[in-house]
C-alpha cells in the first residue's frame, strides 16, 4: 500500500506517542527515492552536499542556486517523505526580508516542505518571520557547520554549565518563535535529553544521543560513500567504497581485454 505523505502532525504525534522520527540527507532524484522507499519520515536536502556531493571543505560556500539545483532533484524522487531544505550560509543572515525570500524560493521552485536554519537565541526574529509568511522552518543548534569557525571549530558543544544553559535557552526560544522541530548536533547525550523533555516540538539528533524524538545522519556516511573523514556519531551500515571501486576497475578489464560488450549487450544487423 503506498505510505501517505508525512505532515508536520504526523511528526508531532510520533514525539506525543514516544515514537522515533527518523531523518535521511539526499541530494538527488535516485537516492531521495531510495529514502523514500525505505519509508523514513524526512528527507534533508543538506547543505552537507557541499562537502559529500560538491567536494568543498565546508558547508560556507554552498549557494542558493546549487541548493535550489538538489532540492528539485531530490523533491521529484519523493512520494511521500517531508522534505526538509537546508538554507545556506548567508541566505537568511542579512535580514528577516532576506530570509523570507529565499525560504520561499524552496517551496516554489523545488517543491520542499520547509526549510532548515542554523543558529540559536539570535535566530529566533527570522524564524518568526519566515513561519508568519507560512514557511514552516526546522531550527539547527549545538555545533552549526556555518559558523563552526565561530565556535573555534568542530566541537561538540553545551559542555559546560553555561553553553548548556544557552542552548536550553535557544531551543525555548526557537520554539516560541514557531520553528516546528529542531536538529540538534554533538551536544551531550543528557542536555539532549533535557531539552527533548522541556520542548512541545520534536528534537531530531546527530550525535546527541538516544533520547532525541528522532535521528538523523549523512547518507553518505551511512553507505560508506565519503571516505575523508567518519565523525564519531556516524554507524556506517555499509560500505559502498570499495565495492564500487571493485566493479569500476572489473569494467576497465573488461573494456580493455574485449569482454564488454557482450552479445547480449550488443544490437545484431537484422538479416536481410
Ligand atoms: O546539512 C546537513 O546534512 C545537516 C545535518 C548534518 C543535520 O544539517
Amino acid at each position: 500500500m503506498d505510505r501517505k505523505k508525512v505532515t508536520i502532525s504526523d511528526m508531532q504525534g510520533k514525539k506525543e506517542r514516544a515514537q522515533k522520527i527518523s531523518v535521511m540527507t539526499a541530494y538527488d532524484f535516485s537516492t531521495a527515492g531510495l529514502v523514500d522507499q525505505a519509508g523514513i519520515d524526512v528527507i534533508l536536502v543538506g547543505d552537507s552536499l557541499g562537502m559529500v556531493v560538491l567536494g568543498y571543505d565546508s558547508t560556507v560556500p554552498v549557494t542558493m542556486d546549487e541548493m535550489l539545483h538538489h532540492c528539485k532533484a531530490a523533491s521529484r524522487g519523493v512520494k511521500s517523505s517531508f522534505i526538509i531544505a537546508d538554507m545556506p550560509f548567508m541566505s537568511y543572515h542579512v535580514s528577516p526580508a532576506q530570509a523570507v525570500e529565499n525560504a520561499g524560493r524552496f517551496l516554489k521552485e523545488a517543491a520542499c516542505d520547509c526549510v532548515k536554519i542554523e543558529g540559536g537565541s539570535d535566530m529566533a526574529p527570522t524564524v518568526r518571520a519566515i513561519v508568519r509568511a507560512g514557511i514552516p522552518v526546522c531550527a539547527h543548534i549545538g555545533l552549526t557547520p556555518q559558523t563552526a569557525t565561530m565556535l573555534s571549530g568542530f566541537k561538540v558543544q553545551g559542555k559546560d554549565e553555561e553553553s548548556a544553559k544557552n542552548l536550553v535557552k535557544s531551543a525555548k526560544d526557537l520554539e516560541d518563535a514557531g520553528a516546528f522541530m529542531i536538529v540538534m548536533e554533538c551536544i551531550p547525550d543528557l542536555l539532549a535529553k533535557e531539552i527533548t523533555e522541556a520542548l512541545k516540538i520534536p528534537t531530531i539528533g546527530i550525535g546527541a544521543g538516544k533520547d532525541c524524538d528522532g535521528q538523523v545522519l549523512v547518507y553518505h556516511d551511512l553507505v560508506g560513500l565519503f571516505e575523508k573523514f567518519t565523525p564519531k556519531f556516524v554507524k556506517q551500515y555499509v560500505n559502498l567504497a570499495p565495492q564500487i571501486k571493485e566493479a569500476l576497475v572489473s569494467f576497465k578489464e573488461d573494456v580493455e581485454n574485449g569482454t564488454f560488450p557482450g552479445p547480449e549487450h550488443s544490437f545484431p544487423m537484422k538479416k536481410e
